[in-house]
């Protein structure tokens, strides 16, 4: 085991409205009270309308909420986004950025998601930046050097290790059911703790870095197991109570 404490983060995506949002927030929430002491962190990134309400719903038992995306500006002319500033006074601690769904649903670029983590450190939240392959690109051969180069492009300048979470998740795996296999992860990872470390400049072993990408809770533990496997980064299987409970109890 690590001295790095785990993370555990669900992904809403663009899923739950008011009511059911805040059922499935509480639920988990107050499961993760009922641990008592806990030995890691439990996040929940709701749509951006229910970061309030699912504060609310959390307050008290430990659960972190936040935030899928942030614009890289604090406030102004950008009709549809959101600031990760409004989002901090919510009560939001960590925002996602670069997801593969908004690099490609939004063509959001290295250096877009470079400016959004550099706008959510500014505001005191962490980023939790996301990389990964595409299916082509591990076919190809390509998977260590695409993450490389998005972690090179992506991280913010200035920061440290403890200060951002990154998170490999290979597109394909997403919302597919396919997993890479253990060994493949921990070849990533590692990867990933090199490089990011090179970025930084140091502080490598206390930098937090997720699997994600059809995490399941009879596959959570072989992931959360691997050395540099600090978490997991949960998209569908998040917004059921006892399948994101599930794989949090991995960690426990
Ligand atoms: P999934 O999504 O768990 O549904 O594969 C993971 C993610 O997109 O963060």
């Amino acid at each position: 085991m690590t001295a790095r404490r785990p993370l555990i983060a669900g992904n809403w995506k663009m899923n739950m409205h008011k009511a059911d949002g805040i059922a499935l927030a509480t639920a988990v929430a107050a499961r993760y009270r009922a641990l008592g002491p806990a030995s890691f962190d439990l996040l929940m990134c709701p749509p951006a309308t229910l970061v309030d309400a699912v504060v609310t719903a959390v307050a008290g038992t430990g659960a972190l909420v936040g935030g899928q995306d942030a614009s890289a500006h604090e406030k102004g002319a950008h009709t549809g986004d959101t600031s990760a500033w409004a989002l901090a006074a919510l009560g939001a601690t960590y925002v996602i950025v670069g997801h593969s769904e908004r690099r490609v649903d939004h063509h959001e670029t290295d250096a877009a998601v470079k400016a959004k983590a550099a706008a959510v450190l500014a505001a005191g939240l962490t980023p939790i930046i996301c990389v990964g392959e595409t299916a082509a690109e591990r076919q190809a051969g390509e998977t260590l050097a695409v993450v490389a180069r998005q972690i090179k492009g992506s991280i913010p300048d200035g920061t440290t290790a403890e200060a951002i979470v990154i998170a490999y998740e290979p597109v394909w795996a997403i919302g597919t059911g396919l997993t890479p296999t253990t060994a493949d992860v921990a070849e990533v990872h590692a990867a990933v703790r090199r490089d990011a470390g090179a970025v930084l400049g140091g502080g490598a072993d206390k930098l937090r870095i997720l699997y994600g990408g059809s995490v399941k809770p009879d596959n959570a533990k072989a992931f959360l197991s691997l050395e540099d496997v600090d978490g997991a980064l949960v998209g569908g299987a998040s917004l059921k109570a006892d399948d994101f409970f599930g794989i949090a109890s991995a960690v426990a």
